[in-house]
């Protein structure tokens, strides 16, 4: 009998590791030529960044990575860290009262409208919209600032699995230009849904914005949401297996912001971006896919992680949606 504190293993998952060797492969080979997109401007160090770069990485819930291209190259994780965020608010002040705070659904507007806000009486509706994602920040137990920032890094390095570090550079070149984060701050604790300072909260948000991880780093972040909470790599129970599918619900409902619901139509998992150019999705009880390539859409999506990770989904049939064939 195992000690009571003991992890169980997880079962092998029931996909080939030859299989999703082959569909990383095949979709970093076929992607990587794909054109479209642009890296993000309004956050100057961004802009600077080698558009060419790409790298994408599978990490199953045993704990395996299959990577191809620049899969160990540092980028900003930016939006992606509202994910993580939100899994340590959730945790602290319990799933209702996340709900009740921030919301779950879709704004249908862009991921920094100051009309969404407007029109929903001031409630953020989703952690992953910048508005709710600095209510989130605002939700985390903390003494101070630093002790704010602290607790976020951790939750972090603890998804990934080491220590995550921050980028001064492009801190600071957020801190330069998040005018329109400072005003949604404040239309946030005018309308009662930010629980600290509001330019505390957003500074905060701006540095865990500003975090620096590679597509292998994610795509282990992302497995371990796959397995329940427990990271596959150290064994460390991150989050409590009932907030993994609130936070998944979360990522299917506005996890590529205006593209979400196209998103569920032809790829069918939660997933997440940042403005960085990372991408990560998971499929709950097997893997997490996760690609790095700074051009993104209109929308502020990653063109090629959009396009390597739908390839790899339909390869390894792992959307949510499909159901067994028949005929
Ligand atoms: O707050 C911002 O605008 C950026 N630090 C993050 C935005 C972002 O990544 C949106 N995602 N696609």
């Amino acid at each position: 009998m195992l000690p009571s504190n003991k992890i169980e293993p997880m079962a092998p998952i029931p996909i080939s590791t030859d299989r999703i060797k082959k569909a990383v492969v095949d979709a970093h080979e076929k992607q990587k030529n794909k054109r479209g997109g642009k890296n993000a401007s309004y956050i100057p160090a961004l802009a600077k960044v080698d558009p060419q770069l790409f790298g994408v990485c599978v990490a199953t819930v045993d704990g395996q990575t299959f990577s191809a291209g620049d899969a160990r190259c540092q980028f900003a994780l930016e939006s992606i860290s509202k994910v993580f965020t939100a899994a340590l608010a959730m945790e602290q002040v319990g799933p209702r009262e996340f709900h009740r705070k921030v919301g779950a659904d879709p704004t249908g507007a862009a991921f920094n409208s100051v009309l969404a806000l407007e029109l929903h009486n001031d409630k953020p509706m989703s952690p992953l919209v910048n508005a709710g994602a600095m209510t989130a920040t605002s939700l985390v137990s903390a003494t101070d600032a630093e002790d704010r920032w602290r607790q976020i890094l951790q939750i972090q390095s603890d998804f990934a699995g080491h220590a995550i570090s921050v980028s001064e550079q492009i801190t600071a070149s957020e801190r330069a230009t998040n005018f329109h984060n400072r005003a949604i701050a404040w239309l946030l604790h005018c309308g009662g849904y930010m629980y600290c300072d509001p330019m505390e909260a957003c500074d905060v948000y701006t540095r865990q914005c500003s975090t620096l991880v590679t597509a292998v780093d994610l795509a282990i972040m992302g497995a371990t949401l796959a397995s329940g909470g427990i990271n596959p790599v150290t064994d460390k129970r991150v989050i409590a297996h009932a907030n993994v599918s609130h936070v998944l619900a979360e990522m299917a409902m506005e996890g590529l912001y205006t593209s979400s619901g196209d998103w569920a139509y032809t790829v069918g998992l939660p997933a997440k971006s940042g403005v960085g150019g990372g991408l990560v999705a998971v499929s709950p009880g097997k893997l997490a896919i996760a690609a790095y390539s700074p051009p993104l859409d209109k929308a502020g999506n990653s063109v090629r992680a959009q396009a390597a990770i739908t390839q790899i989904a339909h390869a390894l049939e792992l959307g949510l949606f499909n159901t067994q064939r028949r005929d």
